[in-house]
C-alpha cells in the first residue's frame, strides 16, 4: 500500500515512479556507440544482485510508489531464468507495468514464456534491416535472429512493440524510411534515439540531432504532432488513423529533464541516479549486511536525494566513462 507521503520525490520536485532494472552487464552483441569491441570487464558473478535481492530491492521501491520497471541490461536475455525473475516481479504489490529491452537475438526463444510470466511490454532495438549495415552497427551478423524475435513477440501478442533505433551520424535516411515502412506494416512503434556521448563508444558516434529527420518523416508519411506525450521522454508523431507511431528521443537537441522520472539499479546493486552524471548509491553492501526492509525504503529515499538536475552532454560531453551497458541503458 503506497500513500502519497512515501512516494519518491527529488530535490527538484520531480515524482520517482519508474525504474530501469539491469540484470546482466554483458552482451551478445558490440554497437559501436555501447560496447567497445573486445569488451570483457563484465561484473564478477559474486556481484550480480540474486534474484531474491532484486525482488526485495523492487518490491522496496513499489511500496515507495514506483509502479513501472523496464528490465535491462547488458543484454537482459542472457541472464539465466528471466522469465522466474518475470513472473516474481509480476507478483509484486503496485506494479501495474514491466517491459523488457533487448536486442532480440534470443527473442525467438523466449517471447511466449516471456508472455506467460507476466511481461506486458517490450522494446527491441534495431538501427537497420540492411544485414550488411546491421552487422556494421552490431558487430554480429544476427539480423535474421532479431526479425524473427520480433515476429516471435507478434505472435505472444504482447501488448505493445517498440523498435528502438539509435540514429548515428551515419545512418542515412533510407534506412530511417525502410524502419518506418518496416513498422507501419507490422504495427510496431518505431522511437528514434539520438546517441549521448556515454563512454568513449557513445562520445567517439559524434553527435546527433533529429530535427530534420523528424520534419522528413512528418512530411512523407502524413504524420502530425500527437498530443498524447507518454510518460518516457519521447515526443510523438501519429498517422491520421492513429495506427502508427513514430517516437523521438532527443537528449541532445532538446533535453528533457525536467520530466525526469526514473533512476536506474544496476546488476551489481548500484542506483545510478542520472544517465549523464556520476552520482550514484550502492545497496549492495547494505543488502547483504542483513538491513530491513524500513531501512532499504531509507536508503532508497536517501538515495533519490542525490538525483542531479540535469545531465550535461553538450557541455560536458566527456563527463561518463562507464558505458551505457554497464549503467542498464
Ligand atoms: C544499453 S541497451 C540494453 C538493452 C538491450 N541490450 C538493447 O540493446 O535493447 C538499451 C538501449 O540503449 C541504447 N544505447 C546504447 N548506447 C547508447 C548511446 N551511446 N546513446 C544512445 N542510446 C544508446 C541502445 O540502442 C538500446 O536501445
Ligand atoms: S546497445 Fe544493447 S545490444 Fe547493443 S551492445 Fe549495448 S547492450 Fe548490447
Amino acid at each position: 500500500m503506497v500513500d502519497s507521503a512515501s512516494h519518491l520525490t527529488d530535490p527538484f520536485g520531480r515524482r520517482i515512479n519508474y525504474l530501469r532494472l539491469s540484470v546482466t552487464d554483458r552482451c551478445d552483441l558490440r554497437c559501436h556507440y555501447c560496447m567497445p569491441v573486445g569488451f570483457s570487464d563484465y561484473e564478477i558473478p559474486d556481484n550480480w544482485l540474486t534474484f531474491e535481492e532484486i525482488e526485495r530491492v523492487v518490491n522496496a521501491f513499489a511500496k515507495l510508489g514506483v509502479n513501472a520497471v523496464r528490465v535491462t541490461g547488458g543484454e537482459p536475455l542472457l541472464r539465466k531464468d528471466l522469465a522466474t525473475l518475470i513472473s516474481n516481479l509480476s507478483r509484486i504489490n503496485g506494479l501495474s507495468d514491466i517491459s523488457l529491452s533487448t536486442n532480440g537475438t534470443q527473442l525467438a526463444r523466449y517471447a511466449k514464456d516471456l508472455k506467460t510470466a507476466g511481461l506486458h511490454r517490450i522494446n527491441v532495438s534495431l538501427d537497420s534491416l540492411d544485414p550488411i549495415e546491421f552487422s556494421n552497427v552490431c558487430g554480429r551478423d544476427v539480423l535474421n535472429k532479431v526479425l524473427m524475435g520480433l515476429t516471435a513477440a507478434q505472435e505472444s501478442e504482447f501488448d505493445l512493440i517498440k523498435i528502438n533505433t539509435v540514429y548515428s551520424p551515419n545512418t542515412s535516411i533510407e534506412t530511417i524510411e525502410n524502419l518506418v515502412e518496416y513498422s507501419i506494416r507490422n504495427r510496431f512503434t518505431l522511437r528514434l534515439i539520438e546517441v549521448m556521448p556515454v563512454g568513449n563508444t557513445g562520445r567517439s558516434t559524434g553527435p546527433t540531432h533529429l530535427d530534420r529527420v523528424k520534419k522528413h518523416c512528418q512530411s512523407k508519411y502524413n504524420l502530425v504532432e500527437s498530443i498524447d506525450r507518454g510518460p518516457g521522454p519521447a515526443k510523438y508523431l501519429v498517422s491520421a488513423d492513429g495506427k502508427f507511431k513514430m517516437g523521438f528521443i532527443t537528449p541532445m537537441s532538446s533535453h528533457f529533464c525536467d520530466t525526469c522520472n526514473r533512476v536506474r539499479l544496476s546488476v551489481d546493486g548500484t542506483i545510478y541516479l542520472c544517465l549523464g552524471q556520476n552520482d550514484k548509491y550502492e545497496l549492495r553492501p547494505l543488502l547483504r549486511s542483513g538491513i530491513s526492509d524500513e531501512d532499504l525504503m531509507e536508503a532508497i529515499r536517501l538515495a533519490v536525494t542525490y538525483k542531479p538536475e540535469r545531465h550535461e552532454f553538450n557541455e560536458h560531453p566527456d563527463k561518463i566513462i562507464r558505458i551505457m551497458a554497464k549503467t542498464g541503458g
